[in-house]
């Protein structure tokens, strides 16, 4: 496994690549678990060693980070994650030492994808979906993927980076993987770790709650107002961000559910903020 350190070694290794060799690309912050691991063994399957190579790309992107302690408090683990991503067969890691490989001095450009970021983690974060955007498209133009691998966990985030993967050409394809989840349903997420063991337990409220408004929708009910009622008690003691049932398209509210829609909520417990999703499909 080779691990490279600087955008210089990863265009490097790119342009030597021949041309009949597949890559199969996961962008991640690290601190990795199954979910990501998924992501890395899907990759591995789609891509053998004979077809090409996996990459993985461990970046704790500072711009999309609306706040500086977040950033502080992201949890960091190279060894392990190294250790983790041999045990899976990637190929290349891509982990830079500097921010500054990624935003090097004078570094000017943002690109941000309108409308779909007006709501939910894009309301609640201000310049996270532009942040993610930006370091999604400088690693695909470093990496230039014929597969790249996104969890539906973060399906704003999906959603997001799929326009831009449409509108600018980007070439390749977006591979969704499905969200791995804890025994007791809690979506894994490399935030979970900061989790106190009393937080831990209580969490386990969100997939609980977001379980019931599946239920009251396959029982029939369309009335957002109705399939959120008591949510605030339901996810207590964590503190609400958001709940909200928006369009699987537009992403946009909406009051009754009459096409594809998403119920999605980030709640707070202690200092950690979660988020999850259920589909809703009438
Ligand atoms: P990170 O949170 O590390 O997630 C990396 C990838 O793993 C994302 O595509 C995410 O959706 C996926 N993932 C996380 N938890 C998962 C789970 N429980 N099951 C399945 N997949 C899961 O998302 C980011 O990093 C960053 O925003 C990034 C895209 C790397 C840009 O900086």
């Amino acid at each position: 496994m080779k691990v490279l350190r600087t955008t210089e070694q990863l265009a490097a290794h790119r342009a030597a690549l021949a041309p009949d060799r597949r890559v199969a690309f996961v962008p991640t912050m690290g601190y990795l678990h199954e979910g990501h691991l998924s992501l890395l063994r899907e990759a591995r399957r789609r891509v053998p060693p004979e077809a090409g190579e996996v990459v993985l790309s461990i970046f704790v992107n500072p711009t999309q980070f609306d706040r500086a302690d977040d950033l502080d408090a992201y949890p960091r683990d190279e060894a392990g994650d190294l250790e983790k991503a041999r045990s899976v067969g990637v190929d290349v890691v891509f982990c830079p030492d500097d921010p500054a490989e990624l935003y090097p001095p004078g570094h000017a450009t943002f690109v941000e994808v309108e409308g779909l970021d007006r709501h939910l983690c894009g309301a609640s974060r201000p310049g996270h979906f532009r942040g993610v955007c930006t370091v999604v498209l400088k690693l695909w133009n470093l990496v230039r993927p014929d597969l790249a691998f996104f969890g539906e966990k973060d399906f704003q985030q999906l959603a997001i980076v799929q326009r831009m993967h449409r509108d600018l050409f980007l070439g390749g394809t977006i591979v969704p993987m499905p969200t791995v989840r804890e025994p007791d349903g809690l979506a894994l997420s490399s935030r979970n770790a900061r989790l106190s063991p009393e937080a831990r337990v209580q969490a386990r409220a969100l997939p609980r709650f977001l379980a019931q408004v599946r239920a009251r929708f396959e029982a029939g009910e369309r009335r957002v107002a109705a399939l959120l009622d008591g949510a605030e008690r339901a996810l207590a003691p964590g503190r609400v961000d958001y709940v909200s049932v928006v369009d699987a398209e537009t992403l946009a509210p909406v009051d009754r559910v009459a096409a594809p829609a998403v119920a999605a909520a980030a709640v707070f417990y202690g200092p950690v903020r979660l988020i999850d999703h259920v589909r809703l499909v009438p």
